[in-house]
């Protein structure tokens, strides 16, 4: 059969998929039929490199998703667009409609970074902020992937005893559509001429339920423990998490589950990292435990993540990807900027909206590589170690590469 044709094409042309069935985020199988055919298959890669040094490491990405084209014949067509405080300044909006679509008809999004000091006001109606949250509730983006993998070369750059953090292999799964960052009603008001303000943690068995699947199918794939996260003492809606997940478990008696208070696990996290496999979290306790769980690998500029949507039937599905390091307005234009993070993410990408299983083991197998080799961006070095720049540090994955 004829396999041209962009990926969301062909998508178009599968039965819809069962909500939890496609949904098995490590090692997603390339598809057979894929791999049978002769044509160079195509993707189309929306890029928003955003703000501070976002389009630095994009740029890096960028740079290594064309190589791996050119190495494994395959074709990635990119479209360029801004997002942030690059889009506020251009267009007045944080994203426009327009880009929105276009990552809807995207295979992926590939995302820099968005915020930075020149737009922090916080009384103002329009922020960097919510280009991101509209790409994740718009094309409802509702499992963020952040592994969390201790580099053994790495393993003194992290402020944590090398001890500790060895062997420090987490995937955290955090639910991205739902909870505080989208509840309604989140206001500012005035009440009998006082200040107040609400945000609101909503939500509902579904949302909960596709979480607790995801985690025990990945879990099962991995070392077969759970840990979920909640703060079922004090919230109503951590109640409900801890119950639903609890019910789902009887499905996979296979996997440990535990339930482990948010507050606690990050006691926990800097105290047997090593003891966690898969963890789910709702959408605040899991930006909160992976910022700390990054210092677990040594550097926040090590850290990819992948946000995805219900997966098709092949495993795979549109997507967005980015670093998990911000947008560093300090170092921002200074070309300092570790751009393994982004290339990770790159891999991510390859693995999770393309199916390139091979391609993606190679990327990341090129970054342990060059950081097993002792090569350093600023974050990592230590004091007396030579410092590369953010190209160079790239130069040097593609030249592994090959
Ligand atoms: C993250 C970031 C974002 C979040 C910000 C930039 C809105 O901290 O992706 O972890 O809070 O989700
Ligand atoms: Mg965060």
């Amino acid at each position: 059969m004829g396999y041209g044709g962009s990926r969301r094409e062909r998508q178009r042309q599968r039965p819809a998929p069962d909500p939890t069935e496609g949904a098995r985020y490590t090692r997603a199988r390339p598809s057979t039929l894929w791999k049978a055919s002769t044509c160079m298959a195509t993707f189309d890669i929306l890029v928003l490199p955003g703000d501070g040094i976002g389009p630095e490491v994009m740029a890096e990405g960028v740079r290594v998703l064309e190589a791996v084209g050119q190495k494994y014949e395959h074709v990635f067509k990119f479209t360029h667009d801004v997002v942030g405080g690059a889009s506020i300044d251009a267009h007045g909006v944080a994203i426009r409609p327009e880009t929105l679509e276009r990552a809807k008809a995207s295979t992926a999004v590939l995302f820099g970074a968005v915020g930075g000091p020149k737009w922090d006001n916080p009384l103002a109606d329009v922020r960097p902020e919510q280009g991101l949250l509209a790409l994740r509730s718009g094309l409802q983006l509702w499992a963020n992937l952040r592994p969390v993998v201790a580099v053994p070369a790495l393993l003194h750059a992290s402020t944590l005893k090398p001890e500790i953090i060895e062997g420090v292999d987490i995937l955290v799964i955090r639910e991205l559509t739902s909870g505080l960052y989208f509840g309604k009603p989140q206001e500012r008001r005035v009440v009998n001429g006082r200040r107040e303000a609400v945000d609101t943690n909503y939500y509902n068995e579904d949302e909960i339920s596709r979480m607790a699947h995801l985690g025990f199918r990945t879990a099962r794939g991995r070392k077969k423990k759970l840990t979920s996260l909640d703060k079922a003492n004090v919230m109503a809606s951590s109640r409900l998490w801890r119950e639903v997940v609890t019910e789902v478990s009887a499905e996979y008696p296979d996997v440990k589950l535990e339930h482990v208070l948010a507050d606690a696990m990050t006691m926990h996290l800097i105290r047997r990292p090593r003891d966690f496999d898969v963890v789910i979290a709702d959408n605040m306790f899991g930006d909160i435990i992976t910022d700390e769980a990054s210092m677990l690998t040594g550097s926040m500029g090590m850290l990819p993540s992948a946000s995805l949507g219900t997966l098709g039937p092949d495993g795979t599905g549109l997507g967005m990807y980015e670093p998990i390091h911000g947008s560093a307005p300090d170092i921002a234009g200074k070309s300092l900027a570790n751009p393994l993070a982004m290339i990770l993410s790159a891999a991510m990408l390859l693995r999770h909206s393309c199916g390139l299983e091979d391609e993606a083991r190679a990327v990341e197998a090129a970054v342990t590589a060059v950081v097993e080799a002792g090569l350093r961006t600023a974050d990592l070095a230590s004091a007396g170690e030579n410092v590369l720049n953010t190209k160079a540090m790239a130069d040097a994955v593609l030249e592994r590469l090959g």
